[in-house]
């Protein structure tokens, strides 16, 4: 891999033992997959900020980073974390929060804006054709699908490297060569709602796996509803983008999606044996200011029902401009939450086995990740699960 004088010269440890280990993480990446060179980015985005999902482990290797004086050379966002400071704060014991805070400790001192959000899309929007590190795997697929931005799907420790050194290897879909579709995907239903978009994205995960498809037939719908196709497309499978247009496809493959198969991937994620699950849950991805808004309107003249909670959870940037929205859902008994989402926090914890939502990325993960089972439905669906009457 060609480096310049100055990469070099921080690969040989000029720059300290942070900045070495970073550019060789980087260098060790782009040998895999035959990258030429580094290129720079605009802006990088770390995951494993839970200390649910993250563990012990990888904690004292980010204190040695910030020790080192490792900085971001870009602007750098967080995934979320595995608890709020509203509410999940004060409910969950003081192990569990202790080295929540000491992961955000480092990622502070390393200069990480504390966006704790999926949807760091919302905070800035990328340029079109800029190039970023971004390892939240929805917003990988948002970003290059509907932004028209550039990113591979980084895990945690390697966006953590492109940020800290400023670059990533150009590999991937960093090259306009490997961003053509490569499989055409006929849509023979008309899709009704965010759910069903999400329950193509699972179904689409598994069937073309790191393929990219060309989507013919997708609805005109907005980009809060695209955001669930997204975030499930990747969840069950390894594509990092998708195109509506068909017209560029040199594909040998041929794939063609019916009513039949959404609705059989729906009830799939839908085990739960109950109409009145333990927890509501909408924001995954985390919220828009519009899907607040919607939210707000339906949750209007309502109160949660005894012994279902309703979480809405998006990022405190979302949730200072929302201030009217949240004082509303919380009134009618909601808790939203920032910062924060189901599928990384403790629910098991807090004794909860059911989670009913609008989101087929937290259908399929509950299972596993929250020891809970599903129900997957569209917003006013899961709204009427939550409230009285
Ligand atoms: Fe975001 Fe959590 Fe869903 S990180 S994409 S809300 S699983």
């Amino acid at each position: 891999m060609y480096l310049t004088r100055e990469e070099e010269s921080i690969y040989d440890g000029s720059s300290g033992w942070a900045n070495q280990t970073c550019i060789r993480i980087l260098v060790r990446l782009g040998e895999l997959f035959n990258a030429e060179k580094l290129i720079p980015i605009d802006s990088a985005h770390v995951s494993g900020v839970s200390y649910k999902t993250l563990g012990d482990a990888p904690i004292e290797f980010l204190r040695a980073l910030a020790d080192a004086d490792a900085r971001v050379k870009v602007r750098t966002t967080l995934n979320p974390q595995s608890l709020d400071s509203h509410y999940l704060g004060k409910k969950l014991p003081k192990h569990l929060q202790e080295p929540q805070l000491d992961i955000l400790k480092q990622f502070k001192r390393m200069g990480l804006t504390q966006s704790l959000t999926c949807t760091p899309y919302y905070l800035q929007r990328p340029k079109r054709g800029s190039h970023h590190a971004w390892a939240e795997s929805s917003a990988v697929v948002y970003a290059n699908s509907l932004l028209s931005a550039w990113t591979n799907r980084e895990g945690g420790p390697s966006a953590l490297a492109a940020a800290i050194i400023g670059k990533t290897p150009d590999y991937g879909i960093h090259k306009t060569e490997n961003r053509q579709p490569n499989v055409t995907v006929k849509i023979e239903t008309k899709l009704k709602n965010e759910t069903e978009l999400g329950a193509l994205g699972i179904l689409l995960g598994k069937t073309v796996g790191d393929k990219i498809p060309a989507i013919k037939g997708l609805p005109t719908t907005s980009k809060d509803r695209l955001k669930q196709l997204c975030a499930a497309i990747a969840a069950s499978g390894m594509a990092n983008m998708f195109h509506f247009d068909c017209s560029r496809t040199k594909e040998t493959e041929k794939l063609s999606v019916d009513s039949h198969q959404i609705k059989q991937t729906i009830e799939e994620l839908s085990t739960a044996a109950t109409n009145q699950p333990d927890l509501v849950f909408l924001g995954c991805p985390h919220c828009s200011l519009n899907e607040m808004k919607r939210i707000t309107q339906l949750t209007e003249g309502k109160k949660v029902r005894a012994g279902t909670e309703l979480w809405v959870c998006t990022s405190c940037h979302i949730r200072q401009m929302a201030g009217d929205y949240v004082k509303k859902i919380e009134r009618a008994g909601g808790h939203v939450l920032d910062g924060v989402c189901t599928v990384v926090s403790w629910t098991e914890k807090l004794g909860i086995e059911t989670i009913m939502t609008n989101s087929a990325k937290t259908a399929y993960y509950a299972p596993t990740l929250n020891k809970a089972e599903p129900l997957l439905a569209p917003l006013q669906d899961c709204l009427k699960a939550a409230f009285q009457g």
